[in-house]
């Protein structure tokens, strides 16, 4: 929002100045644009997908890691990187939130981070290799690349848990909710559908949905809304959900490939959170999600959405700085 705020405030006090011609064209698509370090570093792009290359066969649950990670960061102050900022004084950063738990990958961003700085010291944000990682790793297996990342972004200089709780949505999120909280980020409800679909790869804790196992309303009952054979396999795994050590796939045919199951589970009453289960409970997104159980086309409805995300409240231009390291502002 504040990037594109100053823009507008720049623009019509511009125009008063007959300016605006210049301005609009500075202001355009929020700054960003592809390819933005092809002078200033053109090495950049290829050695984040080089590094992630490296490193996904070694560690197939890297993708799913830095792909929360980049949501993560765009949600909560947009995308700026603030997310990989290390708490300051006694401050509890973005990543000491209790959303934490699956977070890590902090050290992959640090190691592309130390080979762009040898190259091209000063020139490429931690929010841009942020998202280029997280585009790359989700991508290794295809190949090919699933998203555009147009890039410019600059790294934010502060990073609060306190800001986290207000702008993520938690895994008990109904509808309602989910939806206000996209929306916030100018993202509509059929980009809550197809974001959503990223839990098509992952892992959760038991904690995130125990409460639909054991005591859903307080009164040691299961949600009706949850499949019970399914919910007699989860407890079985969770037979202690407070155990940090036990993990369960979101999409458990599939947890490590990136496709349009996730829609089948959530179908099959099997989605693994409150907020996964809630995209059934709205009229227009069921029909979207029963849409994309049969479509051929979720990696490009996917891709489209990850761009919007991708320039959420992005700070461009003088704003922000480029950070020396990720995990410390300059
Ligand atoms: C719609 C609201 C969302 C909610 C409530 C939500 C909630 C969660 C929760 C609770 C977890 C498990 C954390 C844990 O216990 O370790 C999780 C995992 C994950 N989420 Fe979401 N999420 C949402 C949207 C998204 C979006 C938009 C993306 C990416 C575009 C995303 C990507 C992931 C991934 C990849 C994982 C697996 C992480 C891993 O394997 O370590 N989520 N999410
Ligand atoms: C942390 O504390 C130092 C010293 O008291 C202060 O100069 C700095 O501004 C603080 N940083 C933040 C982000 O609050
Ligand atoms: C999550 O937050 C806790 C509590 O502040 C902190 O101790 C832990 O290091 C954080 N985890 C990660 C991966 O940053
Ligand atoms: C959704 O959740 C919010 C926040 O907990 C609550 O205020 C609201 O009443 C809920 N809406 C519905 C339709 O249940
Ligand atoms: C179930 O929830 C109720 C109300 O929140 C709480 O008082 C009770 O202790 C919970 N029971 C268990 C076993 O956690």
């Amino acid at each position: 929002m504040m990037a594109k705020k100053d823009c507008s405030i720049f623009v019509i006090f511009a125009s008063l100045l007959a300016f605006w011609i210049a301005a609009a064209g500075a202001c355009n698509a929020e700054g960003l644009k592809m390819k933005f370090y092809k002078e200033s570093c053109p090495q950049a792009e290829k050695i984040v997908k080089e590094i992630i290359g490296s490193r996904v066969p070694s560690n197939p649950a890297l993708p799913a890691k830095l792909l929360r990670m980049n949501y993560h960061d765009c949600f909560v102050m947009g995308c700026d990187a603030s997310i990989l900022l290390d708490a300051v004084n006694n401050t509890q950063a973005e990543k000491d939130a209790l959303p934490n738990l699956s977070l890590s990958g902090f050290d992959v961003i640090d190691d592309i981070k130390t080979q762009i700085e040898q190259v091209c010291p000063n020139t490429v944000s931690c929010a841009d290799i942020l998202a280029l990682a997280a585009r790359d790793a989700v991508s290794f297996p295809f190949n090919r690349r699933l998203w555009k990342v147009p890039t410019g972004r600059r790294d934010g200089r502060i990073s609060l848990a306190s800001e986290v709780t207000k702008n993520l949505p938690s895994p008990f999120s109904n509808f309602t909710t989910l939806l206000e909280l996209f929306n916030k980020k100018d993202l509509n409800l059929n980009d809550l559908v197809l974001l959503s679909g990223a839990h098509t790869i992952g892992l959760s804790h038991c904690g995130t949905f125990s409460r639909r196992l054991y005591n859903f309303t307080g009164k040691g009952d299961q949600d009706p809304s949850l499949d019970p054979t399914y919910a007699e396999f989860l407890k079985k795994k969770c037979s202690n959900p407070a155990n940090p050590a036990t993990t369960v796939e979101m999409d458990p045919q599939s947890a490590l490939s990136f496709d349009k199951n996730y829609y089948q589970t959530v179908l099959e009453n099997k989605g693994l959170f409150q907020s996964d289960a809630a995209l059934l409970t709205n009229r227009q997104s069921a029909k979207i999600v029963r849409h994309l159980q049969i479509s051929t086309s979720f990696i490009a409805k996917f891709a489209n959405s990850m761009e919007k995300m991708g320039s959420i409240e992005v700070l461009t231009g003088n704003t922000g700085e480029i950070r020396k390291q990720c995990r410390f502002a300059n």
